[in-house]
């Protein structure tokens, strides 16, 4: 049952098993707070009401990307209810995070302090070849689909190189990744 997936949070699907909300409220309480939480992917919202609510609690910010949000390229294939983010005010952004601007908001967030990345969208080796590199000390990046979209060897060279460390010590399930940068290693060893 824990390493199910979908489940359903709020009544909203979620294509993750229910461990992955384990997995976060252990990361918030043990690594957090974080100035910001940035989530690669709205899909159908669910994940994002909850990392909202974990921020407006704890006194971050939160945004979430997703560039279909209605379903209307067939590429998110429920469709968020972009109403029901409206209604709950949470921030939203309806880009293509790979585009030079929307590329460029997210780099300009994720160096303004300590953020928890959570890479959920099509593409998760190129976010995090893209963003991770970038994150200050402290900060946390997971990822979603390990061992299938994402690899080892995706991942290990820029890890060795900026100083993040995988979480492994409270991890529940296995298609979940968490690395966090070094608060001890500032530079990583690329700054050396
Ligand atoms: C797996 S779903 C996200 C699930 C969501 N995080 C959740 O837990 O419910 C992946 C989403 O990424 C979006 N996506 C894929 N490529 C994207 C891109 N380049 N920019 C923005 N969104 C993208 C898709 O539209 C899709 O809704």
């Amino acid at each position: 049952m824990l390493l199910q997936r979908p489940f359903k949070l709020f009544g909203i699907e979620i294509r993750h098993e229910p461990a992955v909300i384990f997995n976060l409220e252990k990361i918030f309480n043990e690594l957090g707070p974080f100035d910001w939480v940035i989530e690669l992917g709205t899909g159908n919202g669910g994940l994002a009401i909850f990392f909202s609510v974990q921020q407006r609690i704890r006194g971050g910010k939160f945004v979430t990307f997703d560039f279909d949000l209605e379903g209307k390229t067939g590429k998110n294939p429920r469709g968020v209810q972009v109403d029901r983010l409206k209604r709950l005010s949470i921030s939203y952004q309806e880009k293509d995070i790979f585009s030079p601007r929307t590329r460029g908001s997210i780099l300009r967030r994720i160096k303004e302090g300590k953020t928890f990345l959570y890479c959920d969208n099509g593409n998760k080796a190129t976010e995090f070849r893209t963003f991770a590199p970038h994150l200050k000390p402290g900060s946390v990046v997971g990822v979603d689909d390990w061992g299938t979209e994402i690899r080892e060897e995706h991942v290990s060279e820029i890890c060795k190189r900026q100083g993040l460390r995988p979480i492994k010590q409270w991890i529940v399930g296995a298609r979940q990744r968490f690395w966090l940068k070094d608060p001890a290693d500032p530079v990583g060893r690329e700054g050396r």
